[in-house]
């Protein structure tokens, strides 16, 4: 049999990526459990102290860029286009990404696009901002020249005016981790300012395994639940976002954008399913030795090339009602 991870397991400490500033040999890269204090079992960094907010490893958030990319929902892409093109002025474009990590909503988006952008890149994390500036994108679809910048700052205290000339806000993989205040404070921002919003990738709490296994519902249930257990959305993020931007008055749109994990996509899957499962079991510590076994056999299916995973998200679209400037 070849060889498993299993529960408790400890991911070894690798190398970071050759841009990392200093704080590098804090991250634990890559999914997984693991048992030091200050450790969450998911696919996060080392948390600082009970009071500092989760912090994601670049490793992971890079290994799951490409499976993002195939999965995001281009059918949101020519109402945006629209939008965009009935802008007043011709200088190009404004977007905000929001929750940005290492930049990847950039990278997909931007040569998607045609004319002029100056993307403003916003993370609480400035080690992630590090890593999203060196890679931003440069050109766009017919290219037009691509700048950014870099923005510390939490979601929570976002402003209409802080979008201020803002033509678009995108975020990927963001709602899900976010709070209903939070999800409120951005869906006002957007309205306020008058800006469309393009919020990709958010959980939908829905996995698809094959083949199947009898505890397939109860990891999924344990997970969904550890996702919301500190007041956070997770798979009610979509409709929780749905109703702050049509309370606002905005048009919104929704598109599924699965993942699709198959043989070729095997170490995302095997580092999806550690901290999917860890976090399932931290959260009913009861499935601990059954969760165990079940890894063990997920890991070994997914090494052989015989496990196939679609972990269901969406794509949303928030077409805000014009503004004169910031209401
Ligand atoms: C799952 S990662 C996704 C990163 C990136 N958008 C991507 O798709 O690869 C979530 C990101 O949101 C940031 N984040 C989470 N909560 C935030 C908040 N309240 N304010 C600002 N950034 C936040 C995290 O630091 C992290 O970079």
């Amino acid at each position: 049999m070849s060889k498993t991870a299993s529960v408790g397991e400890k991911i070894p400490a690798q190398p970071g990526p050759k841009d990392a500033p200093e704080s590098a040999d804090a991250v634990i890269p890559g999914a997984g459990p693991t048992v030091r204090p200050g450790e969450r079992p998911t696919v996060k960094l080392r948390e600082d102290g009970p009071e500092e907010p989760p912090r994601y490893a670049p490793e992971w958030l890079q290994l799951r860029e490409p499976a993002d990319a195939s999965a995001r929902a281009h059918d949101l892409l020519d109402p945006l286009r629209i939008r965009l093109a009935n802008l007043p002025g011709k200088a190009g474009v404004a977007v905000h990404d929001i929750g940005c990590g290492t930049g990847s909503m950039g990278r997909w988006l931007a040569p998607l696009l045609d004319g002029a952008q100056h993307w403003i890149l916003h993370d609480r994390d400035p080690y992630l901002l590090h890593f999203a500036a060196v890679a931003s994108p440069r050109s766009a679809a017919d290219g037009s020249r691509v700048t950014v910048e870099t923005r510390r700052g939490d979601v929570g205290r976002l402003t209409a005016h802080a979008l201020a000339g803002a033509s678009l806000v995108t975020a990927s993989a963001l709602l899900d981790v976010l709070t209903r205040e939070e999800v409120d404070a951005l869906a006002a921002a957007c309205a306020g300012a008058g800006v469309p919003a393009l919020l990709t990738l958010s959980v939908a709490g829905r996995v698809d395994l094959t083949p199947s296994h009898p505890l397939d519902t109860e990891i999924t249930e344990a997970f969904n639940a550890h996702q919301r257990r500190t007041g956070l959305l997770g798979p009610d993020a979509v409709n929780a976002a749905c109703e702050a931007f049509s309370e606002r008055g905005a048009t919104v749109l929704v598109h599924p954008s699965p993942w699709r994990l198959g043989p070729a996509e095997s170490e995302l899957t095997a580092q999806w399913l550690r901290g999917w499962v860890g976090a399932a079991v931290e959260q009913r510590p009861e499935l601990r030795e059954r969760a165990e076994r079940y890894l063990e056999e997920r890991l070994a299916a997914c090494a052989a090339g015989e496990l196939r995973v679609v972990v269901h998200h969406s794509d949303l679209l928030a077409l805000c009602r014009p503004t004169d400037g910031v209401a």
